[in-house]
């Protein structure tokens, strides 16, 4: 069965809507392992919109927690997750004025500096993963920086079945991404915008052993509750 990473990080959008301490994330991680996750994800943006330092350090320390830190290349916040020491780190591009993750990095550009950061985590036995594009090129210059593992975004594949259009391309490049990198011995993880039907759609790409959620989950909890709707994906990664 696939593993089902939850992205927690809109539990903390909602408690700084108030400035307040409710709903706070350090429960709601917890919470999310005792209901079946297999791991927590959170992201400290240089921002620092949701998740913030105090967070991250309080999560990364429960014990028997899986913690998955999706950071960018800024390199304050790598030396902040060096010393938070996560489980996992995800590296994400990230821009200041996004809304959210909007596509993988640029690996061609920035291959020195995520080499070095890359080698500085696998040191300190750190399991790394970096959040691609599904473009095969990509994926060779991942197996260069000798990552651990790779994120495969897939927003625009979630965009295009939301607003029901032509997906079928855009699919074939994500199997033929996951294909190619199992077969360089990369673990292939996938996540962004993914809801129910975009998860039982990637759901049958056998070298996808990780899916990480988020939005979807916290937003379709405030009508079912994150128990059942925690279940319901576990259900769909059963088959
Ligand atoms: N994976 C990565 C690397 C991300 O940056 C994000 C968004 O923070 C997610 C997964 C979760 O995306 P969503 O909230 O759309 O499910």
């Amino acid at each position: 069965m696939k593993r089902l990473g939850i992205n927690i990080d809109h539990v903390a959008t909602l408690r700084n809507a108030r400035g307040e301490f409710h709903p706070d994330p350090i429960y709601a991680a917890k919470f999310v392992k005792k209901i079946g996750a297999d791991s927590v994800t959170i992201h400290l943006r240089e921002d620092r919109r949701h998740i913030n330092d105090i967070d991250a350090k309080k999560i990364c320390s429960i014990k028997r927690l899986l913690v998955n830190l999706e950071i960018s290349t800024n390199k304050y916040i790598v030396n902040k997750a060096l010393s938070i020491k996560p489980d996992f780190i995800c590296i994400v591009p990230e821009n200041r004025k996004e809304i959210t993750t909007e596509g993988g990095l640029n690996l061609k550009k920035n291959k020195k500096n995520l080499k070095r950061i890359i080698s500085k985590f696998k040191k300190k036995k750190i399991r790394t993963s970096l959040f691609v594009n599904p473009n095969i090129n990509d994926i060779r210059i991942a197996r260069e920086l000798n990552t651990d593992c790779i994120e495969i975004h897939t927003g625009h594949l979630s965009n295009l079945i939301k607003h029901k259009k032509k997906y079928s391309n855009e699919l074939k490049r994500i199997i033929r991404c996951s294909i190619l990198a199992k077969n360089f011995g990369i673990e292939v993880h996938a996540g962004h915008g993914l809801d129910y039907k975009t998860t039982k759609i990637l759901n049958k790409i056998k070298e996808i052993e990780e899916f990480n959620i988020g939005h979807f989950i916290i937003g379709e909890s405030v009508f079912f509750g994150l128990q059942k709707v925690v279940q319901k994906f576990k259900k769909i990664l059963k088959n």
